[in-house]
């Protein structure tokens, strides 16, 4: 009976991973950004925008829907809820830090205080990386692992609802895609097929196209091409 399946928590598991992989191509660029590189880091700070709010979502969700019922149902659940809860307070000034520090350096491109700023936001970019590894990583330890025991699939399904009804359309619109983009092949065409169809539609349509557009200043230029021998 569906009312028995443990819940599937690899959607979850895959939005801890975008969050991962993110913080660090970010850390990366920051590390390789120049001078010359104000535009682009310009349309970094625009994406960088979305994925803090993506973040800031994340959290209420979990704060406002997801604890809280966890709690209800275990008890053991409050001394890690109050850990993680913690750890969300951390990450969000992190994420103020790391995208004041990014604006900074986009400003500065070209500027006498280039070099300043540019150390910054190196370490804006490496503690907002560990505080996310950190917590990503605790959460799935020890509340995933609740989730499985305290929820059936249909309502975990049920809170994730509940969840999309406080954080709003824009979920849909950024994460949607954002999450997607991280995913195998095979994670995105599953996590495609479980989607009514104008929602796939959107995605393929409007979602996509949109998301790469914003995302493609975080594709790290290519070295120049070698030479090819004279033949
Ligand atoms: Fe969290
Ligand atoms: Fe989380």
């Amino acid at each position: 009976m569906t009312t028995q399946l443990e819940p599937d928590l690899r959607p979850s598991y895959l939005e801890h991973r975008a969050m991962r992989a993110d913080a660090e191509r970010l850390g990366r660029l920051v590390a390789a950004a120049q001078p010359s590189d104000g535009e682009r880091l310009e349309a970094v700070a625009a994406w960088y925008a979305r994925y803090e709010g993506a973040i800031h979502d994340h959290h209420t969700a979990e704060e406002a829907v997801v604890y809280p019922a966890l709690l209800e149902r275990d008890p053991s659940f409050a001394r890690a809820d109050g850990e993680l809860e913690g750890q969300h307070r951390i990450l969000a000034d992190r994420l103020t830090v790391a995208r004041e520090s990014l604006g900074g350096l986009a400003s500065a491109a070209g500027g006498p205080s280039w070099e300043r700023e540019a150390a910054e936001a190196v370490l804006a970019a490496a503690a907002l990386r560990e505080i996310i590894d950190t917590h990503t990583r605790h959460e799935e330890d020890v509340a995933f692992s609740r989730y499985r025991r305290a929820f059936t699939a249909e309502e975990f399904t049920e809170l994730g609802r509940a969840a999309w009804k406080v954080v709003g359309a824009r979920a849909v619109v950024f994460a949607g895609p954002w999450v997607l983009d991280h995913a195998t092949p095979q994670e995105r065409a599953r996590l495609l097929a479980a989607q009514p169809l104008l929602l796939r539609l959107l995605h393929h349509l409007w979602l996509r196209p949109r998301y790469r557009r914003i995302s493609r200043p975080l594709q790290l230029p290519s070295p120049p091409a070698a030479p090819r021998p004279e033949a």
